[in-house]
């Protein structure tokens, strides 16, 4: 992804949206899939939510699922495939500008799937106020790219790669009442616009909220 790092963020992903990305996988992030099997349903919240997948995906498994993205173009989509689904009232979706604003209320699951952006974005403070947001017992699910795919090297800014201890303290680790489930680097495999494929390197940064 080739960018002019001063480019206005909304601006960017709406040029993304209409021009790059037009169509959804349909598919949730496997590490999510994973994750989530594992835990009650209850309230989610998706920063960065695209095309809607996760969230589609959490509302399928009985979570009141909430997703936000800076593209109206993006959230106009998602919201349209949660209606296609029939999931309209269990996965909905706003505008929002998250350097700016965060959305109101607490959460029992919050996850940052790939937020990571060429143009500028408030990455760090965004996922700490996630932390903030957790109800007691509630997760922060973290996945990053940990570095670029074979196929991008030269076209993507190494610095929007984050390491691992980046990933921990921009969730704001070690802290009371916060605990570290899992901080591993996982891999899945991908494939390049050329049919290449490789095996990708993501930071998983799972931490919870002590119940109190
Ligand atoms: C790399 S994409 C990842 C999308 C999706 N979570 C996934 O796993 O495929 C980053 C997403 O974050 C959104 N985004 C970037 N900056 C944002 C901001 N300031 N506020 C809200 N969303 C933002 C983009 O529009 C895009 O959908």
């Amino acid at each position: 992804m080739i960018a002019d790092p001063h480019q206005d963020p909304t601006a960017f992903w709406e040029e993304f949206y209409l021009t790059k990305r037009t169509t959804s996988s349909g598919r949730a992030t496997a590490a999510l899939m994973r994750i989530a099997a594992g835990l009650t349903p209850g309230r989610a919240l998706d920063l960065g939510a695209s095309h809607g997948d996760d969230v589609i995906w959490l509302a399928q498994q009985g979570w009141q699922a909430y997703g936000c993205d800076i593209s109206e173009t993006a959230v106009a989509r998602a919201r349209a495939r949660a209606a296609d689904h029939g999931l309209e009232h269990h996965a909905k979706f706003e505008r929002c500008d998250l350097s700016v604003a965060f959305p109101q209320g607490e959460f029992d699951l919050i996850t940052a799937l790939y937020l990571q952006s060429p143009v500028a974005l408030a990455r760090a403070a965004i996922i700490r106020q996630a932390a903030g947001r957790l109800r007691p017992g509630g997760h922060l699910l973290v996945l990053s790219h940990a570095a670029p795919p074979p196929w991008s090297l030269e076209a993507t800014p190494s610095t929007i790669f984050p390491t691992m201890a980046g990933e921990l303290a921009a969730v704001g680790v070690p802290a009371p009442g916060l605990k570290v489930i899992a901080a591993e680097i996982v891999t899945r495999p991908g494939r390049g616009p050329n049919g290449t494929e490789a095996m990708l390197e993501d930071n998983l940064v799972l931490v919870q909220r002590c119940l109190v």
